[in-house]
């Protein structure tokens, strides 16, 4: 059966990743693989997660299944969390998902099975997008939003290509943090295109893969919380990967907003059936301590603590790179990487440059130029600069 069956390319990231740590040379920089590291090049277990696991294997008496909407407790506090209690509970069901791909693949399904067009999506995107949305069926058009002149978002052209969706069509928005670009909507931006969904009734699809990541978790709320003012209906991905640190425990979650419980009841049903098909149930191990540390005041404390250094740690890093380039013969070429939010920037390098920077220099960024803020350091920062300014000068 499989003799014809040509071998694919591996993953390109997850390539990436190999091809660093095969490089023999001591100055070398990782600023591919998209998870928060410390300085000396660590991705640590949370304190608050060590508590809530230890406590979780205290009390851990049984294995058997979760029920499909995932670990008790969980649902109600990502809707908390996100929506800060403003929203009617009836109208908001919340399904567990492994990660935030799982979300993004299952809610594809419940937009596929609604007759949907497709889902249209801002230029660029995180590589996986599209794969996990067209899996679903769904055809996905891509929309101008990153400006490279400006490091910025070029708005007019986003909001003019969103203003020709209608019913049947879902728009893809980043919850913040935007991967591969780090350029965020500005609030007004926000609520222009959520009158503009209200106006052309299509359905706001947001990805939240980095909350608290980019100014807190209550402002990176922002998009969440306007849609629930405003729109009747409404989706969210929602991954615990990067604010929980859980990334190997594939937690995340499926936000429905209907337009009433009924609706929101149907959207549910639909998405359990899906994911029946996929997976059946989410894993238990992440969603258990989610729920244990948003629960209780003493863990979410030191939660909200780390996170909070987390975000504070990229926002530092984003300074030093700008700082060193700046002394470094880059003059202001890279400042629009200031004004960006989260892990994620672009920089302004060709394809061909980036292969230098990785074969000449060591520096390892992903496709397209976008570098992991958390892998500059005042270590290698130097090293960096000067990387960039020969390949851009040469
Ligand atoms: C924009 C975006 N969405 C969703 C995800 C999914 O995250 P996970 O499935 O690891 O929770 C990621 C992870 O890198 C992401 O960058």
């Amino acid at each position: 059966m499989f003799a014809d069956l040509a071998a694919l390319p591996p993953d390109a990231l997850l390539g990436l990743t190999k091809l660093y740590n095969d490089d023999k040379r001591t100055k070398k920089i990782d600023l591919g693989v998209g998870v928060f590291r410390t300085p000396d090049n660590r991705t640590p277990v949370l304190k608050a997660v060590e508590g809530a696991q230890s406590r979780l294997v205290e009390r851990e008496t049984t294995k058997v299944y979760l029920p499909p909407e995932g670990a008790p407790g969980f649902g109600d506090a990502i809707r908390d969390l996100v929506f800060g209690g403003s929203i009617a509970a009836d109208r908001c069901a919340v399904v567990q998902t492994p990660g935030g791909c799982g979300a993004l693949r299952v809610g594809a399904g419940l937009i596929k099975r609604a007759g949907a067009q497709g889902v249209t999506i801002g230029t660029p995107t995180w590589a996986n997008h599209h794969p996990l949305l067209s899996a679903a069926g769904l055809k996905i058009s891509m929309a101008p939003y990153y400006d490279a002149q400006t490091g910025g978002i070029d708005f007019d052209a986003f909001y003019e290509s969103a203003a020709r969706l209608g019913p049947g069509d879902a728009l893809l928005l980043h919850g913040g943090c935007h991967n591969p670009t780090g350029a965020d909507l500005s609030t007004d931006e926000i609520d222009a295109l959520v009158d503009l969904a209200v106006e052309r009734e299509f359905l706001p699809f947001v990805d939240c893969a980095y909350h608290g990541f980019a100014k807190g978790l209550d402002e990176d709320a922002y998009v969440m919380r306007r849609l629930a003012e405003r729109a009747s209906e409404f989706i969210v991905s929602y991954s615990c990967s990067k604010n929980f640190g859980l990334y190997r425990e594939r937690t995340g979650a499926l936000i429905l907003v209907g337009a009433s419980a009924d609706r929101t009841a149907a959207m549910k049903s639909h998405v359990l059936n899906i994911a029946r098909q996929i997976y059946s149930m989410p894993p238990a191990h992440g969603g258990i301590i989610v729920a244990e540390i948003l629960t209780d005041a003493a863990l979410n404390r030191a939660w909200r603590e780390e996170l909070e250094g987390m975000r504070r740690a990229v926002v530092a890093n984003r300074l030093l790179l700008v700082k060193t380039a700046a002394e470094r013969q880059l003059g202001e070429k890279l400042n629009y990487i200031t004004r960006q939010n989260g892990m994620f920037s672009l920089l302004p390098v060709s394809d061909a440059q980036v292969l230098t920077l990785r074969e000449k220099h060591g520096v390892y960024l992903a496709g397209g130029g976008r570098a992991n803020m958390c892998g500059v350091n005042d270590g290698n920062v130097g090293h960096l600069c000067e990387a960039l300014a020969d390949v851009l000068a040469g």
